[in-house]
């Protein structure tokens, strides 16, 4: 939790803060934090904001940067295209491994087979879950380069020592090859992508017509609607005004169950959804946005 960070489940709730963890801004455009003009300038200013924290810590004290291709806790920040190149750039400058984390982000989601594919960055390590088994059983894991696997070979004091209760469990790697055929039998990692499409083209209209909204984005199967009080502060609303249960209500109501937490709504249906499935789940969003916009007085 320390790594990330999430609006429902905020850090200061999981103290104390782990001595070795050392955090950045995001890149996230909408709510940068350097005065950056454009996109690609906050990428250019988050990314140096690792470089002057691995200056500032002794780069023989930092073993990696770890960090979501595209974010999902915020609904779906998708850094411009210049940020991860640059940070890896940043890690083989001064000995740094680069850590994906693809729990939520592999597989399929953002309409390509990783993250690390479409924000073309290689890590040297990727941790992945959910989409591998597609929560038919638990399984998650972690891949890496040879380079750091070989770290592992030679002898049993290389070995890598942990223990889980679980680990190597036939039956998820059964239900992970079923699954990964299922995606590409069924082309369902396009189909992310062609769906993506079709939910930001809805999220702009809906941009357009309901003042609350402050930012519409994501890519692929995952996208996001960020709530505000005022469009120019960017402030948001009071928690006390309950704006993501009134919106979690409204959505129940047409059937549509999706965690709103705090100020974001985030969209991420499964990778099977059809065109008119997105179209419906569009419309009741659109629908539910609409009542809480009145609601909110706007
Ligand atoms: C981005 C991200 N990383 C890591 C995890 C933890 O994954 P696991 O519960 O499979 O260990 C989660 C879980 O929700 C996640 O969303």
């Amino acid at each position: 939790m320390w790594l990330g960070g999430h609006p429902g489940f905020p850090r200061t709730d999981y103290q104390p803060k782990p001595s070795n963890v050392i955090t950045v801004p995001h890149p996230h455009f909408y709510r940068d934090e350097f005065g950056s003009s454009n996109y690609e300038e906050n990428a250019i200013n988050s990314a140096q904001a690792i470089e002057d924290a691995i200056i500032f810590e002794g780069p023989e004290s930092v073993s990696a940067v770890i960090g979501e291709p595209v974010s999902q806790p915020l609904g779906g920040i998708l850094p411009h295209e210049a940020y991860w190149p640059l940070v890896r750039e940043i890690c083989d400058k001064y000995g740094v491994l680069l850590i994906f984390d693809e729990v939520i982000t592999g597989f399929g989601r953002l309409g390509e087979w990783f993250g690390a594919n479409l924000v073309k960055t290689n890590p040297d390590i990727m941790s992945f879950a959910k989409g591998i088994t597609s929560g038919y059983f638990p399984l998650g894991g972690t891949t890496s380069t040879k380079k750091v696997a070989n770290a592992f070979v030679g002898g049993p004091e290389k070995v890598w020592s942990h223990m889980y209760t679980y680990s190597a469990h036939p039956a998820g790697a059964a239900a992970a090859l079923a699954n990964l055929e299922i995606i590409e039998k069924n082309d369902l990692v396009q189909n992310a992508k062609i769906r993506g499409l079709q939910i930001s083209e809805k999220l702009l209209e809906m941009k357009e017509k309901y003042e609350i909204i402050g930012d519409v984005r994501g890519v692929g199967l995952i996208q996001g609607v960020e709530f505000v009080e005022d469009r120019v502060t960017k402030k948001h609303f009071d928690s006390s005004l309950g704006l993501n249960k009134l919106l979690t209500d409204e959505l129940r109501k047409r059937g549509v169950w999706i965690r709103v937490p705090a100020f974001i709504l985030p969209i991420a249906p499964p990778l099977t959804i059809n065109a008119d499935q997105t179209e419906e789940l569009c419309r009741i969003i659109d629908e539910s946005i609409a009542t809480v916009n009145k609601k909110m007085g706007k």
